[in-house]
């Protein structure tokens, strides 16, 4: 059932405080918690958030840093923490192996060693992410670097840096989530019909009559988002997952699978003192912009962003087959379902290697279901979409790449960091049921 609610103002995640003077250390402290909050006015909704309610802080670093985030679990179950998008080793990579035990704590400690970027961090339990992730466990990990120092965008943090964690959920009448599976849910992953941004249902924000960057995360669990302004008007894509595309990408329309981020650049100086546009997903309305008074500076958008060094093709060593198969509780990746005491893949350290991702679940059947493809610890550039190159939002970094019905993908990457790493469906209901699967690089 959908929910009307008043509107609210979009929140705005706090930026996590660094509680280490030294500029070239990070130290952190998050607590996974249970909490309730009231999404629908006068109902009790019980969620899970870091340090507070729902969602968690942002935490903020920097190329060269090195980082410590002491995470300690207050729920009443096993958790993990997995940050989506960092290039570090496996033991500090967060996925099923790290559990951090009701009233425990891990600390892990990593170097930044990517360029700037907006990645984010969500639990990783086994057959339990879906869960907690839909409770509320999740928040972004931006890294800013020498590039995007230099860069002429907006950077004031919640102001015209606007981060928007884009979720959609289903509500029971007494307000509680609702996270029962049904035969839809087993099979496509929850798909919610009550959008959330940052946590609000029908937010609103004000915005200057300028420049504006939405840093967006698609922080579903399972639905892919197809936004777009609706006054159809056109922004720019400057960044994908891993971070900066080499130009920006002008674009009216933009879709985000799940775990995909996207920082675009919207121009609202045309808009009259007042005036609002909303966002729209597949073309209904789930937040809207007021435009308040004129902004204080002038952005132009970059012609240039960033160097990316394309990986060449020739220097792979190896070409690795993932197929997606099975429906339903049957979800797999080449035939086999996630068994945390077997690795699938072994990699050698500092190896490039193609991967060939293709989608055959829904073979001989009406329609299939896309699968978000994630690896942990790595970002790789797309080197094809069926045999086509692919379009110019996706030649930068990424993490995660949508693979759609019959479809193949090549990836290239360089695996730097070593350990056992996780690669799965980012659809959670389908990790969950196994669509995952182990890689190990290095000895
Ligand atoms: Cu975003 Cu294995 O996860
Ligand atoms: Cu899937």
């Amino acid at each position: 059932q959908t929910i009307a609610t008043e509107e609210s103002p979009l929140p705005i995640p706090p930026l996590l405080k660094d509680r280490n003077p030294d500029p070239n250390k990070a130290v952190f402290q998050l607590t996974a918690q249970n909490a309730t909050k009231e999404f629908v006015p006068g109902k009790k909704t019980e969620t899970m958030g870091y340090n507070g309610d729902y969602l968690g802080p942002v935490i903020r670093v920097r190329k060269g840093e090195e980082v410590s985030v002491k995470v300690k679990n207050n729920l009443d179950d096993i958790t993990t923490i997995h940050w989506h998008g960092l290039e570090v080793d496996g033991d500090k990579d967060g996925g099923p192996h790290s559990g951090i035990q009701p009233g425990e704590s891990w600390t892990p400690k990593f170097k930044i060693e990517q360029p700037a970027a907006t990645l984010w961090y969500h639990p990783h339990p086994e057959q339990e992410t879906g869960r907690q992730v839909y409770k509320g466990l999740a928040g972004l990990f931006l890294i800013e670097d020498e590039v995007s120092d230099r860069m002429d965008i907006p950077k004031e943090y919640g102001v015209n840096d606007v981060p928007l964690i884009i979720q959609d959920k289903r509500f029971n009448s007494d307000g509680t989530f609702q996270y029962d599976l049904g035969m839809h849910d087993v099979m496509n992953g929850l798909q919610g019909d009550t959008m959330l941004v940052n946590g609000a249902v029908n937010p609103f924000f004000e915005v200057p009559r300028g420049m504006m960057r939405l840093r967006l995360l698609n922080g579903s669990n399972a639905s892919v988002y197809e936004l777009n302004f609706s006054n159809n008007q056109t922004f720019y894509q400057i960044a994908s997952g891993g971070g900066f595309l080499g130009k920006p990408v002008k674009m009216n329309k933009i879709v985000l699978g799940p775990a995909e981020r996207a920082e675009i650049l919207v121009d609202f100086s045309d808009l009259e003192k007042g005036e609002t546009v909303q966002l729209e997903n597949n073309g209904s309305e789930f937040m809207k912009f007021t435009a308040k008074s004129e902004s204080p500076k002038e952005y132009t958008i970059p012609t240039k962003l960033t160097t990316i060094d394309k990986i060449n093709p020739d220097d792979a060593v190896k070409t690795r087959k993932f197929v997606f198969q099975g429906m339903g509780p049957m979800v797999n990746i080449n035939g086999k379902q996630f068994d945390m005491d077997r690795i699938d893949e072994k990699l050698r350290m500092n190896d490039t290697e193609i991967w060939e991702i293709s989608n055959e679940s829904g073979m001989g059947m009406m329609d299939g279901t896309v699968h978000p493809f994630h690896a942990h610890g790595v970002q790789f550039q797309i080197l094809d979409r069926d045999g086509n190159p692919p379009p110019a939002n996706e030649t930068g970094w990424k993490d995660t790449v949508l693979v759609n019905p019959d479809e193949k993908v090549r990836v290239i990457a360089t695996f730097k960091h070593s350990g056992v790493f996780m690669y799965h469906c980012h659809i959670l209901e389908h990790e969950d049921a196994g669509m995952m699967g182990q890689f190990k690089v290095g000895e």
